[in-house]
């Protein structure tokens, strides 16, 4: 869709960016009223049902030691150093009594475990936790263990403790069966104080051996009460945003830093202490952000991700390895004779997904709980991929994929970048395939998305359809951390944002990336939510986008400020749509000048406008301004009424605010 050259518009939108940034607007924007025309009645484009969506990847502690409520780190002792996170506690140190044994021979998913020889004296073996451990009062905490031995004679006290070592919660444990073979056992207790950094302690009391393995602690409170499941809180916010769909399980954790440390589904599905461990590869990629105590548990596989979707209404976009490592890292690729295992992978996840409870992988989905299929309709082959050794990889899925399952969609890399070289190989080469989409990543300073909101205006609009599977705009400067998602971040991504919407027949889709940082564990900002260990907070970014997706309608329609699109003239970006199913017209603008702006918004067409309607803004005369725990709705949406007059709608934009104008009709 086409509407007016996006060159003039994106050179009035630098002119004028840069007019304001420097302070020489003048009043005169507030002062007469600009036209804006919006042609109410006839659609120019349909806005996909998953347009808006959510990118997860395990980056910033966002699943182990985030989203995924397990509260003990390295619980079966497989991370490099085994101990690590684990401390003993006893009088008199006594040699072999604790050992951490290797049986990888018989069990190569989970080797290690902990042999506990107890002899008269109690100790104790402390778990400090994800950088801590989040405790509230009055909420149950359930334990379970893994266990075996041969008599009874061993009793476990579990207790919670604050950093003065005070009990704030207090259970117990006796482990019950005997014999040769491995036990789970459960215990919950109420915690009676409530602590963001508490830690957990196993008391050994009694006499006797015991092998432990699994040592898992988890609030009661999980998502939809789901024993040993996700962080309510967290999975709220991305329910609230009612996104289109939720792509996992990242970004560069699918390629791995070689191959070896790829991501492979097979292996996060089943009992989870047959999921095996592997080393975050966020653990090693920053030496200033360095986090030795980073695994992948898998605790939240990829049942859970399709669990996931299902429960908050969107549709599963897994991403899958291509047979190529990170290009940055180690850049190992599978020998194109042997992508078949990488290939099947694929296949077969189609099948469990979708497949026959009487087929292999379709079986293993109801014997997991979900015999009714997910309906999976589409994946990405590779991440961050590029180059030709991209294109001979991507052609074999392709094929084989294809091949079977002829209207499944499949995603496609174009890299890193969204301009260059190896974008434009990637980009020619895979429009030439006709590929179903291309996913296009921008990280990019403010001032780019602001000149990239017509970046759509003259794309093909036939073939390829573009997928914007990761964006943010990373503010210049030294600024590190939460304040990175300050308001010009948020509100040059709403900017921005207005391009793809008025642009929905090209560009399908759309997720924010990254999602989840937790304020002590980061290693990449912005990111859309913050978390610590018991509270989290949405960002200004968060709220843009959840604007976005509970207000995408169904068809665009035109609107133009002196017939052209509004891709930064005065500062001003915008687009609108109609929703047909809840009969609204809504508009989106972004005022990015410091002057407030006096619109007429010129509703032309046949559609019966009611007489009033809302609008949700968000503003801050502060570019820097951010949210955080102490002050979360700094920059929060603010919904006052408005009126129409006619077929006109009045409205002064604040200064720097971005505005979601929703008109009912009948
Ligand atoms: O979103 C953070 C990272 O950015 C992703 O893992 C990767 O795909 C991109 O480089």
């Amino acid at each position: 869709m086409k509407l007016n050259s996006p060159l003039k518009g994106a050179v009035c939108a630098c002119v004028m960016y840069s007019l304001t940034s420097f302070g020489l607007a003048n009043n005169t924007f507030a002062q007469t009223p600009k036209i804006i025309k919006v042609s109410t009645d006839q659609s120019i484009a349909k806005v996909q049902p998953n347009m808006w969506g959510v990118f997860f990847e395990d980056i910033n502690f966002g699943a182990d030691g985030g989203i995924y409520a397990e509260l003990i780190k390295n619980r079966s002792f497989e991370f490099a150093k085994p101990l690590m996170g684990w401390s003993i506690q006893r009088q008199k140190p006594r040699e072999g009594e604790i050992l951490v044994v290797n049986r990888k021979e018989v069990n190569t998913a989970n080797p290690r475990y902990l042999q506990v020889k107890k002899e008269t004296d109690d100790f104790e073996l402390v778990n400090e936790g994800f950088k801590g451990i989040g405790v509230k009062k009055g909420l149950r905490y359930d334990f379970s263990v893994m266990y075996r031995q041969a008599a009874k004679g061993v009793k476990l006290v579990l207790l919670l403790k604050d950093a003065n070592n005070k009990i704030i919660g207090q259970g117990s444990l006796n482990p019950e069966q005997t014999g040769e073979g491995w036990n789970k056992q459960s215990a919950s207790f109420v915690a009676t104080e409530t602590d963001p950094k508490a830690k957990f302690s196993l008391l050994f009391q009694g006499q006797g051996n015991i092998d432990l393995d699994m040592i898992s602690l988890f609030p009661g409170d999980t998502w939809k009460n789901r024993p040993q499941g996700l962080r309510a809180d967290m999975v709220q916010w991305l329910a609230d945003m009612k996104p289109g769909f939720i792509r996992f399980p990242g970004g560069c954790i699918v390629e791995g830093t070689d191959l070896a440390n790829r991501y492979q589904w097979k292996k996060t599905i089943g009992p989870i202490e047959n999921r095996q461990l592997i080393m975050n590869r966020w653990n090693t990629e920053f030496a200033h952000r360095a986090a030795p105590d980073y695994y992948q548990s898998f605790g939240l596989g990829f049942f859970e991700y399709f669990q996931l979707a299902e429960d908050i209404g969107s549709e599963a976009l897994p991403i899958l390895n291509c047979g190529m490592a990170c290009q940055f890292n180690s850049a190992e690729v599978a020998a194109l004779d042997e992508l078949d295992p990488y290939v099947q992978d694929a296949l077969d996840l189609i099948e469990f997904a979708n497949g026959d409870v009487t087929t292999k992988w379709g079986k293993m989905r109801a014997d997991l709980g979900h015999p009714k299929p997910f309906n999976l309709k589409m994946m990405g082959v590779g991440n961050e991929n590029w180059g030709p050794q991209y294109l001979e990889r991507v052609a074999i899925f392709t094929k084989a994929i294809k091949d079977k399952y002829p209207d499944f969609k499949l995603i496609n890399s174009s890299g890193t970048d969204p301009e260059g070289d190896r974008f434009n190989l990637l980009n020619t080469t895979l429009r030439g395939n006709n590929a179903d989409f291309i996913d296009e990543h921008y990280y990019r300073p403010a001032d780019w998305f602001l000149k990239n909101a017509g970046r759509y205006d003259n794309y093909p609009r036939n073939g390829s359809k573009v997928f914007v599977g990761e964006y943010a705009v990373h503010a210049a400067g030294n600024i590190t951390g939460s304040n990175k998602n300050n308001w010009q971040s948020a509100l040059a991504s709403a900017s921005l944002m207005t391009g793809l919407e008025r642009n929905a027949d090209v560009v399908q889709m759309a997720s924010y990336a990254p999602l989840f940082a937790h304020i002590d564990a980061w290693q990449w900002a912005p990111d859309m939510i913050w978390v610590d260990n018991l509270k989290s907070y949405g960002t200004p970014d968060y709220y843009v986008q959840k604007l976005f997706s509970t207000n995408k309608g169904t068809d665009v329609i035109a609107i133009t400020l002196g017939d052209k699109n509004i891709t930064g003239q005065d500062g001003l970006y915008a687009s609108a749509v109609t929703d047909k199913g809840k009969k609204e017209l809504i508009i989106k603008i972004a005022n990015n000048s410091d002057q407030p702006q006096n619109i007429d918004f010129n509703l032309d067409g046949k559609l019966k406008l009611k007489s009033k309607g809302t609008s949700e803004e968000l503003a801050n005369a502060n570019l820097n301004q951010i949210n955080s725990f102490d002050n979360p709705l700094a920059v929060s949406p603010q919904s006052k009424t408005v009126f129409l007059k006619g077929k006109n709608l009045n409205l002064t934009l604040k200064p720097y605010s971005f505005n979601v104008i929703k008109l009912p009709f009948n």
